[in-house]
């Protein structure tokens, strides 16, 4: 049995809506065929309700086309994962094969297991301490680690949780966190070394592909503390593994009111600067947003001139089919832990990405008002 998502098994989800699904819906990405909106799993509650609405919502959206699934370990403390191996059954008692959708978790943050410990120094010590996975010194800005020994043991919690023998993409969860207290160059080795698991860990069929997930570190200035150069993560995997190397991902919040991703040029490729995903489509890495909806916040009461540029029913469409149409991103991210929403987000299935003249209009349009 395959254990992880294959191109032929995403091709034959994609032709199953065929007559359904836009042109444009689907798109090809280092031999995979992803949704262009796919389901996150970060916010809510660690309860039984929000697991429960997850493990549904998840079902339901690789049901309904959705077949890009967004995790991380610490996601509301590991149950945001499980909620995922809960639908992965559901689906499966239903037919729907391993290889026609597309895991995707994270590792970086220390995080508890289900709910907060009533003594978390005694937690993680008894757990990762005691046993040798990481120690003081490992840890960067009092909750992130991404030495090999401490990736090892995350990953595999999370093929545990998420009851899978692969994951198809393993992000390194907001490394350009540990910037804020370890140098330039010590952050650059602890990258390497994290690479260099990663390499083995796709050796291992235990990842597919590797990437980062970032919040600022592609998003601001190139002089912030905390900024990476792409071009420089890619030489290292480069240097690992040559031109075959499995980073292949990243990350990063891309929504209407975060728009650094297309207009700011804070990355610099042979000598000349680039905006994220120019440098992204240069090296050939797939650019995943998250946050499409700004938690939320741009799902309604957008200014008149987002409708006259995109049309469509109401502003939380408007908001994701921005994102699903700006030129670099494969897939927005949209956390979804209700059914409801899943129903509403699959409507744009139907529609396909806004036009080139659209996207400029909206531009265009935004700057005057
Ligand atoms: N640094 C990182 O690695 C990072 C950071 C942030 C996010 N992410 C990833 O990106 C995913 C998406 O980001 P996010 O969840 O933070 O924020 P988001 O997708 O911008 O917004 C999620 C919120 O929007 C609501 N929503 C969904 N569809 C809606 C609709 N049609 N109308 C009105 N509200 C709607 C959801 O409600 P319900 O839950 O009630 O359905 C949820 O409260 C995350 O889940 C995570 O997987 C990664």
């Amino acid at each position: 049995m395959t254990k992880s998502a294959t191109k032929d098994g995403t091709t034959r989800y994609a032709q199953k809506f065929a007559g359904r699904a836009a042109n444009g819906h689907f798109r090809e990405a280092h031999r995979l065929v992803l949704s262009s909106i796919g389901i996150g799993t970060y916010l809510g509650q660690p309860d039984t309700r929000t697991d429960e609405g997850y493990a549904a919502a998840v079902a339901a959206a690789v049901e309904s086309g959705i077949n890009v699934i967004d995790a991380a370990i610490n996601y509301r403390f590991q149950r945001s994962e499980r909620s995922i191996g809960a639908a992965i059954q559901q689906l499966a008692a239903k037919g729907l094969a391993r290889e026609e959708f597309v895991i995707c978790t994270k590792g970086g943050y220390l995080t508890p297991d289900g709910s907060m410990p009533a003594d978390p120094n005694e937690y993680f010590f008894r757990e990762y301490i005691q046993p040798g996975v990481f120690t003081a010194k490992d840890i960067a800005a009092g909750s992130h680690c991404m030495t090999p020994k401490f990736l090892k043991n995350q990953l595999g919690r999370s093929l545990k949780n998420l009851g899978v023998e692969c994951v198809d993409i393993y992000y390194l969860h907001n490394p350009e966190s540990q910037l804020s207290e370890v140098s330039k160059e010590d952050f650059l080795n602890r990258v390497r070394e994290a690479f260099t698991f990663l390499e083995s860990a796709v050796e291992a069929e235990e990842i597919q592909y590797y990437g980062m997930a970032t919040w600022n570190g592609f998003r601001q200035d190139a002089r912030a503390r905390d900024a990476m150069q792409l071009g420089e993560m890619v030489q290292i995997a480069q240097e690992i593994a040559g031109g075959l190397h499995h980073f292949r991902f990243v990350q990063l919040p891309f929504n209407l009111g975060m728009t650094e991703a297309l207009t700011l040029g804070n990355q610099s490729l042979k000598g000349r600067d680039r905006t994220i995903m120019e440098a992204a489509s240069e090296l050939d890495i797939t650019l995943i947003a998250s946050a499409s909806l700004l938690q939320g916040q741009v799902a309604r009461n957008l200014p008149g001139f987002v409708a006259e540029a995109l049309g469509l029913e109401n502003d939380a469409e408007r908001a994701l089919q921005f994102v699903r149409s700006s030129p670099g991103i494969t897939t927005a991210l949209v956390g979804m832990s209700r059914v409801e929403h899943v129903k509403a987000n699959a409507r744009l299935l139907r529609v396909a990405p806004a036009t080139v003249d659209e996207f400029t209009k909206l531009f265009s349009r935004g700057e005057g008002a």
